[in-house]
C-alpha cells in the first residue's frame, strides 16, 4: 500500500524549496518507496485562488494523507488582510484541524557550519538540541479571545492562556519519548512564579515523568531563564518542553544558535503519528522567486517524514547523510556561504542532495 503525502508548496520561497524536496521524494520513490504525492493549496496562494487560506479541500485531503510536507506561508501582499484570512490561519487552522499538538524542533549545528553561528564556536560546536512545542493549545487558541470596548469607550485587546491537564500530559509524554531515545534529559520551561495556568504545567510534568518516565532527569526553568540560558550555554540542555508561545518563541532563538535557520526541519505530529512537516524558516519574501533560497531544510523535513511518519528510517538516515555530504563537499546556498565555498542556487543544491543520494 502506498503511503500518500499531501505536497503544500504556500508562499514566498515555499514553491522553491518543496519543488527540490519533491525530487529527493521522487529519487527514492524510484528505489522502491512507495508514495503517492498529491499537492494542496494553503496561506496566501490559496487565498488568492479560492479566497480562503484553508480550503476545505486542503483539510479534507490533509485529513486523508499519511503525512503534509509544507513550504512556508505568509508575505507582505497579506498583510492588510483580517487575521482571519490571513496566510498564517493556513497553518494554524491545519495544526488544529489535525489535532497537530506535539511541535518537534530541533537545533543542530553542523560542524561544516560552525562560523556561521553568532556565537563563539566553543558555545555552540556540537550542538545538538530538541525544542518540544505545544502545538494546539495555550494562548494560540485559548477563548475567549478579541478586542473589546470598555464602558469607558477604550478599546481592549484579550487572549487566553489555557491548558488543560490531558494536554500537559500528552505533550509532556511525547517529549518524553523523544529523551528516551536521547539523553533523557528534559527540561520543562514554564513561567510558574507569574502564571497559574504554568504552575498546573509544572505540577502536570512532575507528575507524569516521576510515574511514567522515572529513568528522565526532568529540570523546570522559568522562560526568561532558559532564553538567558540558551544564548549563554546552549549545550546544557538536550530536550526541552514548553508551551505553544514560550515554544514559538524559544525555538526561533535556538535555531540562531547554529546560525543557518536555513538548514532546521520540523515535524507536527498528531496523536496517530500522522504528521505535518515544515522547515522552521518562513516564506522569506525578499527572496522568493530568485532561486537563491536554501532547500536543506525542506529536504531535511522529508527525513524528519520518512522517521516518524512512514516509518523508514534507513531512508532518513540516507537524506541525513546526503545533505551531510554536500556540505563536506563545501556546497553553499548564499544564506550559509563563507569564504573557499562554491556557491549554488536552490535548484543546484537540490541537485547535489539528489546525487549525493
Ligand atoms: C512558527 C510560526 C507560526 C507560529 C506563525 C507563522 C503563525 O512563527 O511556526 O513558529 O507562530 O506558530
Ligand atoms: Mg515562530
Amino acid at each position: 500500500m502506498s503511503k500518500r503525502i499531501l505536497v503544500l508548496p504556500g508562499d514566498g520561497i515555499g514553491p522553491e524549496i518543496v519543488a527540490e524536496a519533491v525530487k529527493v521524494l521522487d529519487r527514492l520513490a524510484g528505489e522502491g518507496l512507495a508514495v503517492e504525492l498529491d499537492e494542496g493549496l494553503v496561506g496566501g496562494a490559496a487565498y488568492d485562488a479560492v479566497g480562503s487560506p484553508l480550503p476545505e479541500a486542503t483539510v479534507a485531503m490533509a485529513k486523508e494523507a499519511d503525512a503534509v510536507l509544507l513550504g512556508a506561508v505568509g508575505g507582505p501582499k497579506w498583510e492588510p488582510l483580517d487575521i482571519a484570512l490571513r496566510p498564517e490561519k493556513g497553518l494554524l487552522g491545519l495544526r488544529a484541524e489535525l489535532g497537530l499538538f506535539s511541535n518537534l524542533r530541533p537545533a543542530i549545528l553542523y560542524p561544516q557550519l560552525a562560523d556561521a553561528s553568532s556565537l563563539r564556536a566553543e558555545i555552540v560546536a556540537g550542538l545538538d538540541l530538541m525544542i518540544v512545542r505545544e502545538l494546539t493549545g495555550g494562548i494560540y487558541f485559548g477563548q475567549p479571545r478579541g478586542v473589546r470596548t470598555l464602558d469607558s469607550g477604550e478599546r481592549q485587546g484579550f487572549n487566553t492562556l489555557v491548558y488543560a491537564e490531558h494536554e500537559i500530559e500528552r505533550i509532556v509524554r511525547s517529549a518524553c519519548e523523544i529523551a528516551m531515545k536521547r539523553g533523557r534529559r528534559l527540561c520543562s520551561v514554564d513561567k510558574a512564579n507569574v502564571l497559574e495556568c504554568t504552575e498546573l504545567w509544572r505540577e502536570v510534568a512532575t507528575r507524569v515523568v516521576a510515574h511514567e518516565y522515572p529513568e528522565i532527569e526532568l529540570s523546570h526553568m522559568y522562560v526568561d531563564n532558559a532564553a538567558m540560558q540558551l544564548v549563554k550555554w546552549p549545550k546544557q540542555f538536550d530536550v526541552m518542553v514548553t508551551t505553544n508561545m514560550f515554544g514559538d518563541i524559544l525555538s526561533d532563538a535556538a535555531a540562531m544558535l547554529t546560525g543557518s535557520i536555513g538548514m532546521l526541519p520540523s515535524a507536527s505530529l498528531n496523536e496517530q503519528g500522522q504528521g505535518m512537516y515544515e522547515p522552521i524558516h518562513g516564506s522569506a519574501p525578499d527572496i522568493a522567486g530568485k532561486g537563491v533560497a536554501n532547500p536543506l531544510a525542506t529536504i531535511l523535513s522529508v527525513a524528519m517524514m520518512l522517521r516518524y511518519s512512514l516509518d523508514e528510517p534507513a531512508m532518513a538516515d540516507r537524506i541525513e547523510a546526503a545533505v551531510n555530504s554536500v556540505l563536506d563537499q563545501e556546497l553553499r546556498t548564499p544564506d550559509i556561504m563563507s569564504e573557499g565555498m562554491t556557491e549554488v542556487d536552490c535548484m543546484g543544491m537540490g541537485d547535489a542532495v539528489v546525487a549525493a543520494l
